[in-house]
């Protein structure tokens, strides 16, 4: 008997394996979780209309983005400290998406480093079959000196894009971590600032801010820049060849902001409903973004996706791509990387099917008149 038959159910085996630190620190958001939760009740409130009677006995979820071409549009989101859900961490989540031909964001809070995460997927890119596409997910630190290497780093090992979160000048108030007072268990580093910490910059904090890691205090709170503005994204943007994506815009005043200073996409997202409480949906805040942006760069959306039917609303309003973020976690506490294996394939076949039955063959078949327009309600008012 299979047990697992979609993603929440892997949510709650997963859950269940876990300790409550580390069940709080995956599962909390921002204050009374209204945001959180709301990234996945308004999916629910979307209607989809399908049309009948094309062929569908061939499906085609293959995309192209930035000239590269994927196998699904539903890619992994960069998140924190995954040696917490399995000690396989990062690289089996890199290892995973490789194998499955989707994108993987390593976040600069990750235990395995830029590097490591590299050599760990090595073996299966050599034959030539799999292709990895890996982002870095960017968090611009006060020493601006770290932030730039890590850059660096991505490009020289190979990374294809650079993520900078926008939505974190400060960490959000997740009252559950508090409540609990989360800490990073001792065992776990975090990969990616060792190498500072060894002096590389001796003018660094960031000696002081591995210690603090160490510690277990919480070291977005200490280290990110709250001074984050637009200009430092055109510096950013100098620095690298790489496409440079935004996470965490949700209006289309910021959106159209972004076009203008040349980025090169935009993730609409709310940090899963870990940053400010009460800010819209982010299948919500879609429609402005992709009218706004008018198809000049790819938009992304994440948040509470967990279906393969949720993936195709996001695509229908305009989503270019979609990305997950606790199922990753839920999929690497289950059994490492075959629970991202099966936590992909779940809902890549969720998606073939609702395409299938609506009659969308490939991806840029799917579009607004697929959802009920009533449910589509402006943003703003
Ligand atoms: C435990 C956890 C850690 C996260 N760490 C990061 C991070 O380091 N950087 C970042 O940009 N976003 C981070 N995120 C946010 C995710 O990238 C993503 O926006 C969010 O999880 C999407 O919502 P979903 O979990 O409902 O799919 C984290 C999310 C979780 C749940």
């Amino acid at each position: 008997m299979q047990r697992i038959s979609c993603l929440a159910d892997l949510e709650r085996e997963a859950v269940d394996k876990l300790d409550l630190n580390t069940r709080t620190f995956f599962q909390s958001g921002a204050m009374d979780l209204l945001t959180r939760d709301d990234n996945r009740e308004a999916y629910n409130r979307i209607r989809i209309i399908p049309r009948m009677l094309r062929d569908v006995s061939k499906i085609d979820t293959s995309l192209s983005i930035f000239g590269q071409t994927f196998k699904s549009p539903v890619f992994l989101a960069a998140s924190a400290n995954q040696r917490m859900a399995h000690t396989d961490g990062e690289i089996a989540a890199s290892r995973s998406a490789c194998k499955h031909g989707v994108l993987h964001v390593l976040s600069s809070i990750s235990n395995y480093s830029i590097e490591e995460v590299s050599k760990g997927v090595a073996d299966l890119t050599e034959s030539g079959e799999n292709t990895s596409v890996r982002w870095l997910q960017l968090y611009v630190f006060q020493d601006r000196h770290i932030s730039y290497d890590l850059v660096k780093r991505a490009e020289q090992a190979g990374y294809t894009g650079i993520v900078v979160t926008v939505d974190t000048p400060y960490a959000g108030r997740r009252l559950d971590n508090i409540r609990s007072t989360f800490r990073v268990p001792q065992h776990l580093s975090l990969g990616n600032f060792e190498k500072y910490a060894d002096g590389m910059h001796t003018h660094s904090p960031t000696a002081e801010s591995t210690r603090l890691a160490h510690q277990n205090v919480n070291y977005t709170n200490y280290q990110i820049d709250p001074s984050l503005n637009w200009n430092d994204i055109k510096e950013i943007k100098k620095l690298t060849k790489l496409p440079v994506l935004l996470k965490g815009i949700l209006t289309h005043e910021d959106a159209a902001i972004a076009v203008d200073v040349g980025v090169d996409g935009i993730i609409v997202s709310n940090h899963g409903g870990r940053q400010l409480d009460t800010v819209p949906a982010t299948i919500v805040a879609l429609p402005e973004v992709v009218d706004a942006v008018k198809k000049r760069i790819p938009v992304f959306v994440d948040g509470g996706i967990l279906r393969g039917t949720d993936v195709f609303k996001a695509l229908a309003v305009g989503a270019d791509a979609v990305f997950v973020g606790r199922p990753v976690l839920w999929g690497l506490t289950y059994d490492g990387e075959k629970g991202v294996d099966l936590m992909i394939d779940l809902i890549n076949e969720e998606l073939r099917l609702a395409m299938a039955l609506s009659g969308c063959i490939k991806i840029s078949d799917i579009n607004r008149s697929y959802l009920l327009k009533s449910d589509l309600y402006p943003s703003k008012l």
